[in-house]
């Protein structure tokens, strides 16, 4: 029989999960399905009931139920409890278990493009929302020196900063203030919603001044270049969109299901077709 997996969110028509982790179940040999299902907050609770009841394997957890998922859960991983949202379940015999690939997934693409120790990199998060969170705290888990971030409501970023459970050096600044001191940072990372398809022209700030070799990410999939990494590599950056965030924390989520590294190369491609590039 076929082992169960899937993903749960609401709206979930568009997931690209389905295509790219049947496409790596199949390239593994393993016999396994992957669906989608549409969960409105109000059926959470009697999903995850059906995800024991049914046996299914393994789940993704997207919008809206990242955080609220939580509660229902056996376990949380030590990273998915500090970032306070899950988006990987394993069914370990009956017992749910609750993680977070998130910003593994994010680091895993980031380390494609960096050059020489990350942990020595000065590094601007622009946003302070979950994905922001997530990427934080999975980069100050592997003792860098200095985070920075900038978002348009600073409350939140001081929020973000002083939950983390890992100390490290942190200063917030205004999004205007980010655009003049643009020039001191080694990678900036692009973290909201802004410049997402339909409205492609839209920037958090002007990359403009840029370091020599840095590196400017947005983990934006939709369009595959935003108009930030568009600037930002005009200006001489090298630069990175969100497919391989998407691809990585899928591939993470396969692992810890399996035990197996599925094929990244493979998925990145079946997310490409998908997207039309
Ligand atoms: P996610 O969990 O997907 O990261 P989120 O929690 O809604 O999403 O976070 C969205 C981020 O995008 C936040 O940093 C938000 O800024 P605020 O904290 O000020 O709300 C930022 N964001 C979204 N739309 C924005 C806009 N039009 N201008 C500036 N920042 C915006």
């Amino acid at each position: 029989m076929n082992d169960l997996y899937g993903v749960i969110g609401d709206p979930i028509a568009h997931s690209m999960s389905p295509d790219m982790q049947n496409a790596a179940f199949d390239d593994a040999g393993l016999k396994a399905v992957y669906g989608r299902f549409r969960v409105s907050p109000a059926e959470l609770p009697d999903a995850v009931k059906g995800i024991r009841a049914l046996g299914l394997k393994g789940i993704n957890v997207t919008v809206p139920h990242k955080t609220t998922v939580m509660p229902f859960l056996d376990e949380l991983d030590p990273l998915a409890a500090s970032i306070g949202a899950v988006n990987t379940i394993v069914n370990q015999e009956g017992k749910l278990i609750g993680y977070n690939t998130d910003g593994e997934g994010y680091v895993e693409g980031l380390k494609k493009v960096i050059k020489g120790d990350i942990a020595s990199k000065e590094v601007l998060i622009i946003g302070a929302g979950g994905a922001a969170k997530a990427i934080y705290y999975t980069l100050a888990s592997l003792g860098l020196r200095r985070i920075d971030i900038t978002n348009r409501t600073e409350r939140k970023a001081l929020d973000l900063m002083e939950a983390c459970p890992i100390a490290i050096e942190s200063n917030y600044c205004t999004l205007q203030e980010a655009e003049e001191t643009l020039i001191r940072y080694d990678v900036v990372i692009q973290t909201t919603s802004i410049g997402m398809f339909p409205d492609i022209g839209a920037s958090p700030l002007m990359a403009g001044r840029v370091k020599a070799g840095a590196v400017f990410s947005d983990i934006i999939y939709n369009p595959l270049q935003t108009t930030f990494l568009r600037k930002a590599q005009y200006n001489g950056a090298v630069i990175q969109n969100g497919l391989e965030m998407f691809v990585y924390q899928g591939a993470l989520a396969f692992e810890k299901w399996t035990g197996i590294t599925p094929n990244t190369e493979l998925m990145k491609k079946v997310v490409l077709k998908q997207l039309g590039g």
